[in-house]
């Protein structure tokens, strides 16, 4: 205890600041440093998105019907048109990327969200999307339905 009272008040007051300027010393390192380590960071690995991939057996199709499908991590949607005809494309919607449908009563790509709607050429021709669909190629291999990013 100090005899002038004030001595155990000021070495806590030491001992207050150099924790304090300690801490915003660290946090002002780990603000510099995080930056750079992520940086050089080696990034992780992952699965590459195929270019090809089974949409559907044909067999299971029917004329006027659309079916949605996984593209690797994107929707897709396979159509199969009155006429018998195969048609694929992007089922992620110009506008804000909802995922779109096949309507068999209008015979369109639809989207839902804020009625967006496409042709079987995936030509944006109502609502608000800015832009036709992607559209991928379609090849029958047997009974496969394989589609491919073009
Ligand atoms: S997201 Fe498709 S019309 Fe808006």
């Amino acid at each position: 205890m100090a005899a002038d009272g004030g001595s155990d008040k000021g070495i806590s007051r030491r001992s207050f600041l150099d924790v304090a300027l300690g801490g915003a010393g660290l946090a002002w390192l780990g603000a510099v440093l995080y930056p750079v380590f992520e940086y050089f960071k080696v990034p992780a690995q992952g699965e590459a998105e195929p270019t090809t991939v089974v949409a559907a057996s044909f067999k299971s199709l029917k004329p006027n019907e659309g079916r949605v499908f996984r593209f690797g991590s994107e929707p897709a949607i396979l159509v199969l048109t009155s006429e018998g005809k195969l048609k694929a494309f992007s089922a992620a919607c110009t506008h804000l990327g909802c995922t779109v449908q096949y309507r068999p009563d209008v015979q369109r790509i639809w989207c839902a969200c804020h009625n967006g709607m496409y042709d079987l050429n995936g030509r944006n021709i109502a609502g608000p999307p800015p832009r036709p669909l992607d559209e991928y190629k379609v090849a029958l291999k047997g009974d496969d339905v394989v589609v491919s990013k073009a």
